[in-house]
């Protein structure tokens, strides 16, 4: 068993190289290295990170596995290369996309992820849990990341492989991805082992948003700290930083991240009109409602108090409305 686990390891690292190679190749790698270009990758991120590219073709990786003998039914269950049913011979899974190699924390590729160039469907082709890989385990990016969020005591949490790979080449090198939106109990946990900040910083739509209110929950039992950042609708980081740049990314992004409690005042606010006093009414009991869910006495009075004063109304008839929320909650 652990020598299955060895022999896919050794055809990973080597399917890693091969195609980091055809990327760095100018007669395989034009349209690639191309693609990356426009989107703005320097030759810096598509080292650390070991992109590639695999060639359009149906044999170009399956016959490198084949010449160094490796065991091509393991590479097949590892969703590397796939097999034709009607004169069972494998070939190419990966065929002109670009290649993300997803790492563990000792920084060996564990499983790939591909893009295509245009916007064929799947977007990104995964390769399914294996031996080597639990996606619920993974965060991308960690093994670059590790010491810098223990250094700066705060992790940065995002969605997708290039936000993290931007991110980096942006200078905030404590950036991790989920890859998705739903994180894990396992995700979540390596991240609050390494650090007493987390921020979260997903897509900026409405799949993000929700899906950061289900991640910061998360966090939200062990004693952390863990706060929204907020970017302009549509926007994920990397659309961020192409266009305003890694120096806004930190300052207006990161830096300017909110506790989940006021990032939830500021999304129900712009959901109404709170010059109408139905809309007010309704915005401050969604308000109460979610300041009952908060776990520490302190923290529900802090809310409570902020809510008066936005709305001059008294602080004790927000209090008993909201106890008995919260004993309605319990
Ligand atoms: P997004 O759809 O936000 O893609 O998915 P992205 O990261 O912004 O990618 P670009 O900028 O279009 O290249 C976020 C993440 O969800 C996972 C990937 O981890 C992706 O980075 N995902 C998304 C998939 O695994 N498969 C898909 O088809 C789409
Ligand atoms: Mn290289
Ligand atoms: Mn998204
Ligand atoms: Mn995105
Ligand atoms: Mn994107």
């Amino acid at each position: 068993r652990d020598q299955s686990k060895k022999q896919l390891s050794e055809g990973m690292d080597l399917l890693t190289k091969f195609y980091h190679y055809l990327l760095a190749t100018a007669k395989f790698g034009k349209s690639g290295m191309n693609y990356l270009n426009d989107r703005g990758f320097t030759k810096d991120m598509i080292e650390r990170f070991q992109l590639g590219y695999a060639i359009d073709s149906w044999d170009t990786a399956t016959s490198l596995l084949e010449r160094r003998q490796v065991n091509l039914g393991q590479m097949e269950k590892a969703g590397l290369i796939g097999k034709r049913g009607f004169d069972n011979k494998y070939f190419d899974r990966f065929r002109n996309r670009i290649i993300f190699p997803i790492f563990n924390p000792r920084g060996q590729t564990v499983a790939f992820a591909g893009r295509t160039l245009g916007d064929e469907k799947p977007k990104y082709l995964n390769t399914p849990e294996s031996s080597l890989f639990h996606k619920g385990k993974i965060l991308y990016g960690y093994h670059l990341a590790r010491q810098s969020i223990r250094k700066s005591n705060q992790a940065v949490l995002l969605e997708g492989y290039v936000d993290v790979i931007r991110a980096h080449q942006a200078g905030v090198t404590n950036s991790v991805a989920s890859m998705g939106t739903s994180l894990t109990e396992e995700q979540a946990a390596m991240l609050f082992r390494a650090a007493e900040t987390i921020i979260i910083c997903y897509d900026s739509d409405t799949a993000g948003i929700e899906a950061s209110f289900r991640a910061a929950a998360m966090f939200q039992e062990s004693n952390k700290i863990v706060k929204i950042a907020k970017m302009p609708e549509g926007f994920d980081p990397d659309d961020y930083i192409r266009k305003f740049g890694g120096e806004r990314f930190k300052s207006d992004v990161i830096g300017a991240s909110q506790t989940l409690m006021t990032f939830k005042m500021d999304y129900f606010r712009r959901k109404r009109n709170l010059v109408d006093e139905g809309d007010r009414l309704l915005y401050i009991e969604e308000v109460l409602k979610e300041i009952s869910t908060l776990k520490r006495a302190v923290e529900r009075d802090h809310y409570l108090r902020l809510l008066a004063e936005e709305f001059s109304i008294s602080l004790d008839a927000l209090k008993r409305q909201e106890m008995q929320m919260y004993k309605a909650a319990k």
